[in-house]
């Protein structure tokens, strides 16, 4: 997003287009396929339960990989910044007068102080160390210390922030922690987002939720619609027909919808406003981001593992264009309880943390997967790919 975007105005996402992508899986789902595997198959309870296993996947995914960081919505306006710390390392990310998104170390080049307290967005031109007021511009910059002349010979272009590796496309901000990063899946990811209108999205509400369960739990519960109208018979199951799925990948990101056939007769799939209505895709990007565009807004979860049973999810629902009256907010408010509060916190996390209580019991040494739960064997094939590519 730049600074021309953000003040673009909010588009409606009426007489927008879907990807070739989008449109395939929603002709996919027209035509009767399904994505359902022949057999049934297993995955080892240790991928859940092990502390060794999960170290092998955060030293491989976690600490190496593009990682989805925010909602670009967090960051709306050029001049501001906020303190990231839930992957584990002190990040702060900021929008410079450019517009430009940035991830640094949240580490002042001086004595090492954390930079920026707190975890709230700030509004800030500049950025000024507690403990000695070094001063540093958003884009990293080393603008000014008190006392220069006691400093001899210090260079401020050599005492930057630190940055991380970071793109931004289709209001997501992506970083990565090694420098090698290579962002072109990414990018494919923010057409798609982009179709949705999501660069254009305002955040109406972000929560972390702390979810004793492994990260992979959470993942499952988005990689199948086999629970659907079980697990959520009393929220949103009522609007999902059993099994009408279809899938696909982009990278190693995974890309699903789920459609109501009988309403799809008339539905022209090519306009974006009239395929949400019938289809509800779902994103599920490695290492681990769950994108659910709902029909008229989108739900961004961020997982951020901390150990083998416990997961930080941050999740941001974004919204078309600020409501401009208590009619439109109450609209939202219920969208946000229903999903974040009901569908995520009550049943899909609550799922993911009675699958951790049941596993480590040692009562079973495998799950089973049906031929609806394909997806989540091949989520774990991905992972199982990305951990021998980091040998
Ligand atoms: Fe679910």
């Amino acid at each position: 997003m730049n600074a021309s975007t953000t003040n673009a105005g909010k588009k409606q996402i009426i007489g927008q287009k879907p990807t070739s992508g989008q449109l395939a899986l929603a002709e996919m789902i027209r035509t009767g396929g399904t994505r359902s595997a022949d057999t049934i198959s297993t995955l080892p309870v240790s991928h859940y339960t092990c502390p060794d296993h999960f170290a092998q996947e955060k030293a491989a995914l976690f600490d190496r990989l593009p990682q989805v960081l925010c909602a670009s919505a967090l960051l709306p306006e050029a001049g501001m910044a906020v303190p990231h710390d839930a992957t584990g390392r002190p990040l702060l990310i900021t929008r410079d007068t450019d517009g430009n998104a940035h991830v640094f170390l949240n580490v002042c080049q001086h004595r090492g102080t954390r930079l920026v307290e707190g975890g709230e967005v700030q509004c800030a031109k500049r950025l000024v160390c507690p403990y000695h007021a070094w001063t540093y511009r958003l884009d990293g910059k080393l603008l000014a210390l008190p006392r220069p002349e006691t400093f001899p010979g210090l260079d401020k272009s050599e005492h930057g922030l630190v940055e991380l590796p970071s793109h931004e496309s289709g209001g997501l901000i992506w970083f990565a922690p090694e420098e090698s990063a290579d962002f072109s899946d990414a990018a494919k990811i923010g057409e798609d987002m982009s179709a949705f209108g999501a660069d254009n999205h305002v955040l109406f509400r972000r929560k972390l939720h702390m979810v004793k369960g492994n990260w992979k739990l959470i993942m499952d519960a988005f990689l199948e619609s086999y629970h659907v109208t079980r697990l959520h018979a009393n929220t949103i199951g009522p609007f999902f027909k059993d099994g009408v799925t279809s899938g696909d990948t982009v990278g190693p990101h995974h890309r699903s919808a789920v459609g109501r056939l009988e309403e799809m007769e008339s539905i022209d799939l090519t306009d974006m406003h009239q395929l949400r209505s019938v289809i509800t895709f779902a994103y599920q990007l490695l290492p681990a981001t769950v994108i659910v565009p709902s029909p008229d807004y989108i739900n961004v979860m961020v997982l951020m593992p901390q150990a083998h049973d416990l997961t930080l999810v941050e999740d941001f629902m974004l919204i078309p264009e600020e409501p401009k009256t208590d009619k439109a907010r109450d609209h939202w408010e219920r969208s946000w309880n229903l999903l974040d509060g009901g569908v995520f916190a009550s049943e899909d996390f609550r799922a993911a943390e009675l699958g951790q209580q049941g596993l480590e019991s040692g009562a079973i040494e495998h799950l089973t997967l049906g031929t609806l739960e394909s997806g989540i064997a091949h989520f774990s094939e991905t992972v199982a790919q990305a951990l021998r590519a980091a040998q």
